[in-house]
């Protein structure tokens, strides 16, 4: 890091120690991949607890990537995961957390007013130079920075689920973000081996904005029941399904990726601040809402349009 100038002339920070706050799904996964590729990082939740489910998660995970990695050199597989784990350090005390962070990367719970307090005390606790990102995925960047007096240092860092294995970080700039910091963010994202995109500060960014409006549309298409095999009407989920698997090529159908990203979050997306209250496209669903209010969450619950 470049220290001891005014944080504007602070160019291309190099990013070696990173907070990350929230330990859950999406932040133990940054944390691993971070910590994988040398950074030094200081995980942060609410509860030690929640912290060492996450080292677990953390740990589980490698485990599988050093199985294909090191397939036929076990040993140098079990350094490699102590090294990683050793590059994490967990805390439920931000303040000191954020004292010698080059970024903060925030993925705690999708509510505006909770991360602006968070960013707004973290403003007042982190260096100067520190850039702060969020990984939202449905609120404002521009919304979530105006809690703060660095608005020229901060970003959206969008990462994909699950972490360790999708290729894209959606690299957000609001107008008040410096060029150095999204080139900052750009190159943090690289190193971390992802392939950076850049996108505006617009609702869903680039791939909830299409790939959400294709979900409701399956649901809504599943709804409507025109797709019901004549002979099998139980057949329709899977027949939408299979026809964008073998139609248009997706890995999963949209259906099947709506339980996968857990039909909460998908009405936690449409129902998001920031969208276009005039696009039809992101209209509820009376089937969501069904699924959602009788817990009926997806994959994670065990049932969602399918039963796993
Ligand atoms: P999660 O519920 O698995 O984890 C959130 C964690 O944050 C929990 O462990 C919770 O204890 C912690 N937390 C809440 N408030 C906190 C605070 N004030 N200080 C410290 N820790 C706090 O949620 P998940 O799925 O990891 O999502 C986190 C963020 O990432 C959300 O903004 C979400 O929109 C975004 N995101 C989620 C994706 C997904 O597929 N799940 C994909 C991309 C972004």
């Amino acid at each position: 890091v470049v220290r001891g100038f005014s944080s504007s002339a602070v160019r291309n920070v190099v990013i070696k120690n990173v907070t990350i706050i929230g330990g859950g799904q999406m932040g133990a996964g940054i944390a691993q991949v971070a910590a994988s590729t040398g950074h030094s990082v200081t995980l942060v939740d609410t509860s030690d607890d929640i912290l060492k489910k996450s080292i677990k998660t953390i740990e589980g995970s490698l485990k599988r990537v050093v199985k294909k990695k090191f397939a036929d050199k076990p040993e140098a597989g079990e350094e490699f995961i102590k090294k990683v784990v050793q590059n994490v350090s967990t805390s439920t005390d931000v303040e000191s957390a954020v004292q010698s962070s080059d970024l903060v990367v925030e993925a705690i719970v999708e509510n505006l007013k909770i991360k602006q307090d968070l960013f707004s005390r973290l403003d007042k606790l982190a260096p100067p130079h520190t850039i702060f990102a969020s990984n939202t995925s449905s609120l404002s960047i521009s919304d979530i920075a105006s809690s703060t007096s660095r608005q020229d240092r901060f970003g959206g860092l969008h990462f994909f689920n699950p972490v360790p294995m999708m290729k894209l970080v959606e690299v957000i700039g609001t107008p008040a973000t410096s060029q150095e910091t999204l080139d900052s963010l750009l190159n943090f994202s690289k190193v971390l081996r992802k392939t950076p995109v850049s996108c505006k500060d617009t609702f869903g960014f680039v791939v909830n904005r299409l790939l959400v409006p294709c979900i409701m549309e399956a649901i809504r298409l599943y709804e409507r029941g025109v797709y019901a095999c004549y002979y099998n009407s139980d057949a329709s989920k899977e027949d939408i399904d299979i026809a964008m698997k073998l139609g248009a090529g997706h890995p999963m159908g949209p259906l099947e990726l709506a339980d996968y990203i857990g039909l909460d979050i998908i009405n936690s997306v449409i129902e998001g601040e920031t969208k276009d209250p005039n696009n039809p496209l992101f209209n509820s669903s009376d089937l969501l809402n069904k699924l959602v209010a009788e817990g009926k969450l997806g994959r994670k619950t065990g049932e969602g349009f399918f039963k796993y």
